[in-house]
């Protein structure tokens, strides 16, 4: 009847230009290959959860453009939710210009365009589906108000909520963290937020230790290949989860794809603990860099072995 996962966040037409390296300030560089793709985390995450066979609701808002047009279509052919796809008739469909270098990492600006404008109207439109929905996820490519408010909506109608800082801001409302129900971050989101450096396990204890002290139920810190740690406030030890060792061709959108599976775990096999939800993302996660793209990377529930279903 109802969701398995319902996003309330940023759909954004990916330009991706592929090149040896990142360019300096001022720099012009050859790059080999341009395309475009479907991208935004929330959308990502949205598709990923989708992909794996979670029934998915999208509340968001593009241009009522020819990129809008595409993305809502997008939607559809992945079986996702549309009512709440909202188009805007003064503000451009989101887009990201994003590089990717031989060695798989990224840099992006995004253009928020269309997603700035989602907001109290919209979340009343979509408030049906959110209250019917075991997982609402959000992150930061909308306004920080209209998150919150779907944060609270969720937490008044007792919805799990995961959300993922990104991209970080040093100065985040601390209601973000006691409306998380799941707190789930990078490295780079976790330096921003704490203010000190996570590079290695250790350290990405110790801030994790500081990020649930702030009142999230849980924080998963992920490390890229390293995989991720995992800490509950109820009980559990510091757990530190590894990813499969894989070469990545581009791991654009392969947090997006980890938090998209992590949903989908939670919607579906509610009763497995989160380590085991966290080791099954972390997998879906490292099938996704070894492809170019965000969504057109993602695995598929047939494309994965069944243990992981
Ligand atoms: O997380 C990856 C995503 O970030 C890309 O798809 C891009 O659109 C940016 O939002
Ligand atoms: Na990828």
């Amino acid at each position: 009847e109802g969701f398995d996962v319902t996003v309330v966040g940023s759909c954004m037409t990916d330009l991706v230009s592929q090149a040896p390296r990142l360019p300096k300030a001022g720099e012009t560089i050859h790059g080999h290959k341009f395309f475009t793709g479907f991208g935004g985390k929330g959308a990502n995450q949205c598709i990923q959860a989708a992909k794996l066979g979670a029934k998915t609701a999208m509340v968001a808002k593009v241009g009522k453009d020819f990129f809008g047009d595409s993305y809502i279509q997008n939607f559809k052919d992945n079986g996702v939710h549309t009512e709440c796809v909202f188009q805007a008739s003064d503000a451009a469909t989101g887009a990201a210009s994003i590089i990717v270098n031989d060695a798989g990492e990224n840099a992006i600006v995004i253009v928020a365009g269309a997603n700035m404008l989602l907001g109290t109207a919209e979340l009343k439109v979509a408030l049906p589906a959110l209250r019917r929905t075991e997982v609402l996820l959000c992150q930061l490519e909308i306004s920080p108000e209209c998150t919150l408010q779907a944060l609270r909506m969720a937490r008044q109608h007792h919805v799990k909520t995961i959300f993922n800082p990104a991209p970080a801001v040093p100065d985040l409302d601390p209601d973000f963290y006691t409306l998380s129900d799941v707190f789930c971050c990078n490295e780079s989101e976790a330096e921003l937020l704490t203010g000190s450096p996570v590079a290695t396990v250790e350290d990405a204890h110790r801030s994790s230790q500081e990020l649930l002290r702030r009142g999230c139920g849980t924080v998963i810190l992920t490390m890229g290949a390293r995989g991720c740690v995992v800490l509950q406030a109820q009980g559990a030890a510091l757990c530190h989860v590894q990813a499969p060792a894989v070469k990545a061709v581009d791991t654009t959108g392969a947090g997006d794809s980890f938090i998209g599976a992590l949903a989908f775990y939670m919607a579906h096999h509610p009763a497995l603990p989160l380590e085991e939800m966290a080791r099954r993302a972390n997998h879906v996660a490292a099938v996704s860099v070894q492809a170019v793209g965000a969504q057109a990377s993602y695995p598929s529930r047939t494309d994965l072995p069944a243990e992981l279903f």
